[in-house]
């Protein structure tokens, strides 16, 4: 197929038509470029840049494998270097490559075998500490707990004891990340939008904390076996045998902060927002973790004997997919699906598209665990559910948040159930960094006979 084909399927009627008739709604925005096209869709930004959307499963895959020399990061992930800097999520080439075989390590199965104990300790601290008929935001608890549990487990530290430091800087600079005004309107990046400005001027904040976070570790003097301690006492055997500078350790901390709290929070409390709509779904769940553990402290042991716990949470992030789209930058030109697709197009993959497109799914907006079970055992392609990403970018901490992910479903739905205070169609969907819900999960805790 020609270049020229590119001219010609470009489906908007004048530029930034989606996002202006999606009023700014970055979901309604890519659920519109997919309408044109299922496949490949092809648009222009207000500001006149080609953007793609690869929606077919092996096209997305392609996005996330192929081309690695002639794809980076797109630009709104570049354009959150003002807090993330050079660290795992935003690095790019030889020096990416050397900074993930230093932390993988620390994502090893038996590394996460050790943390999984202390997830179920917080979660059970966590939940020891409601009362039958509190009212409570769920949203926010998870958010607590997954911050709580990666603190403790990569860094060895009491980050909820420092939320007072970090809660209003993390806050800040989370708020900023909201993708459409970085990606459809990126000259607004430096414009004095009192949203940017607060999360650049939160950023000191974070890392003074963060620095002090890396100096009491250094004070000590000792390794304590989690992933700081490894970072800092890493040497990169197969490159030039050098360690970190504070300055990478700072960038590296940050991002797993970021990368790993936010998501699988957001991913948690829209489990929940299912499961208070579906009481059926959430009593089969209660039983199987009662059947599989009694009352007994849950260990990763128990994970296979758990099959419907970790269907929920799947189809939870099917539905939910915290990072809803991800996006790369080309930066030399590569033809895709028969379209040849010039150097400065981004070209976006949207789980929140494929994973409910019904050529893959049965009845794709219906909240189903049992989709992912014997005997249906979807999707119908084998490539169209990637809440994780892909190829060289995938996310590190995979295994980590379905530990984490299935632990704490478990370890919360035996002891309690939850009834949402307001109606369910209340919560809306925020298209933020990841996808959170809004004004939060507002429930009742009812503690489960
Ligand atoms: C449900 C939870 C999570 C989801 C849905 C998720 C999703 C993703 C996705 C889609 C990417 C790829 C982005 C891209 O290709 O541009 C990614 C990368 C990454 N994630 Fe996660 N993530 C989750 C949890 C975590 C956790 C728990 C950690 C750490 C403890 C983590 C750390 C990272 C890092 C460091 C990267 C960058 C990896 C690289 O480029 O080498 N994530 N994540």
């Amino acid at each position: 197929m020609s270049a020229e084909r590119l001219r010609y399927t470009v489906r908007n009627r004048f530029p930034g038509e989606h996002l202006v008739r999606s009023r700014g709604n970055l979901l309604r925005s890519v659920e519109l470029m997919a309408a044109t096209d299922p496949d490949l869709a092809v648009a222009k930004t207000v500001v006149g840049r080609t953007i793609l959307l690869a929606s077919h499963p092996d096209l997305a895959r392609e996005v996330l494998t192929g081309h690695p020399r002639s794809l980076r990061k797109g630009l709104g992930l570049q354009r959150t270097r003002f807090v993330l800097g050079n660290g795992l999520l935003t690095s790019e080439g030889e020096f990416h490559l050397r900074q993930r075989r230093l932390a993988q390590p620390a994502f090893h199965r038996e590394r996460i075998a050790r943390y999984a104990e202390e997830m179920v300790a917080r979660t059970e601290a966590a939940a020891a500490s409601w009362t039958d008929g509190q009212v409570l935001d769920l949203a926010r608890a998870m958010h607590h707990l997954t911050l709580d549990i990666v603190g403790r487990t990569l860094f060895g530290v009491d980050l909820l004891g420092r939320a007072a430091e970090l809660g209003k800087a993390l806050t800040a600079v989370l708020d900023s990340f909201s993708i459409w005004l970085i990606l459809f309107g990126e000259r607004l990046y430096d414009l004095p939008i009192p949203r940017m400005r607060r999360a650049k001027q939160a950023v000191p904040a974070l890392d003074a904390a963060i620095y002090a976070i890396i100096e009491d570790h250094r004070r000590s003097g000792r390794d304590q076996g989690d992933l700081l301690s490894m970072l800092m006492a890493a040497r990169d055997a197969e490159g030039d045998g050098s360690g970190m500078t504070d300055v990478q350790l700072r960038d590296e901390v940050m991002t797993l902060i970021l990368a790993g709290h936010e998501t699988t929070a957001n991913a948690l409390a829209w489990t929940w927002w299912f499961l208070a709509q579906h009481p059926t779904i959430d009593a089969r769940l209660a039983a199987e973790v009662r059947d599989a553990c009694g009352d007994r402290p849950i260990t990763m042991a128990d994970l296979p004997n758990l099959p419907y716990t970790r269907a929920v949470f799947s189809e939870a992030m099917r539905l939910r997919p915290p990072a809803y789209a991800t996006s790369r930058e080309v930066i030399e030109p590569i033809v895709l699906g028969g379209q040849e697709v010039p150097v400065g197009a981004q070209v976006l993959v949207s789980p929140w598209v494929t994973q409910r497109d019904p050529r893959w799914w049965t009845e794709p907006l219906r909240f189903d665990p049992d989709r992912w079970l014997a005997p249906r055992a979807e999707p119908n392609h084998r490539h169209a559910y990637f809440p994780f990403g892909g190829g060289t970018r995938v996310c590190i901490g995979e295994q980590f948040a379905w530990t984490e992910g299935i632990l704490v479903i478990a370890a919360l739905v035996r002891r309690w159930r939850f009834r949402l205070t307001i109606p369910a169609s209340a919560v809306r969907l925020q298209a933020a960094v990841t996808l959170r819900p809004a004004p939060g999960i507002p429930v009742v805790c009812e503690r489960r006979p």
